[in-house]
């Protein structure tokens, strides 16, 4: 089940670079800050790349960037969108990339598909000594009332099974997605931000979760039409403040 839903991505990969969230400038400077050094001119793999919203942002940095993508329909949409930066087929278990070559190893959303005990010894062997692995997650802001109550009718409907395996799946110790590395010593940071979409671009962000495009088109138009109902009296002018935090973890190996 979960290398289906790793691989659900591929089919929607157009529906994800267009409504998916992007990142704060404040993650990059927090990822320099705990690294100790800029991404100006870093060796940087980011793993489990996508359609490119965070490598976008780390070439726009000055990193020397390589994206890791596994998804032909990802890396698909990669290539349409960031024309001029390299990437590899390959996943975090089996990196495709020299030892001792990277300044930073990044996964914005994309260490909990990863088979941990085959990824983290894969991370360590791919950086340099002293190199960052850097891991986060987009979560949604269950501090705002709608977004708590919209949270708990994806658990309902999803039958408490998890709508968001970075905080699901059983993957959670202490509270935090699982990311213990042996040898690794993490510190986190949560980083607030916001946008203001249209109501539609929210509901198509929601539908681009693996969830969902694992359920199948009839179950999610269910749920979307209810969800547009109930949205809609709580943003009556159709746009939908969304509310995140960021959840960093960055070790140094
Ligand atoms: C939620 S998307 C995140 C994409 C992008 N990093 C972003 O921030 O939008 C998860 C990505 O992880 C990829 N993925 C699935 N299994 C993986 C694995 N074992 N190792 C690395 N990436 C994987 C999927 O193909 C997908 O592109």
């Amino acid at each position: 089940m979960t290398t289906t839903r790793a691989h659900s991505f591929n089919a929607a990969a157009a529906q994800y670079a267009a409504n998916r969230p992007s990142y704060p400038p404040l993650l990059l400077e927090t990822l320099e800050e705990l690294a100790g050094r800029p991404l100006r001119n870093a060796q940087v793999a980011d793993v489990g790349a996508g359609t490119g919203i965070a490598t976008s942002l780390l070439h726009a940095r000055g990193a020397k960037v390589t994206a890791v993508e596994p998804g032909d329909g990802m890396a698909a949409e990669f290539r349409r969108n960031n024309p001029g930066i390299p990437l590899v087929r390959g996943d975090g278990n089996h990196l495709p990339l020299a030892t001792a070559s990277a300044d930073f190893i990044t996964y914005a959303q994309a260490w909990h598909w990863t088979d941990p005990a085959k990824a983290g010894p894969e991370a360590r062997r791919v950086l340099r000594e002293g190199g960052a692995l850097a891991l986060w997650w987009n979560m949604s802001d269950n501090s705002q009332e709608w977004a708590a109550a919209q949270d708990a009718r994806l658990r309902d409907f999803f039958q408490h099974d998890s709508f968001r395996p970075a905080s699901g799946e059983g993957k959670q110790r202490g509270g935090h997605p699982w990311t213990d590395v042996p040898g690794l010593d993490f510190t986190e940071r949560e980083i607030p931000h916001t946008r203001k979409v249209p109501l539609v671009t929210h509901l198509a962000n929601l539908g681009s979760h693996s969830a969902f495009l694992v359920l199948g088109e009839e179950r999610t138009r269910e749920f979307m039409k209810r969800e547009h109902e109930v949205l809609s009296e709580r943003f009556p002018d159709g746009t939908v403040e969304e509310c995140y935090v960021v959840h960093v973890r960055l070790a140094l190996n």
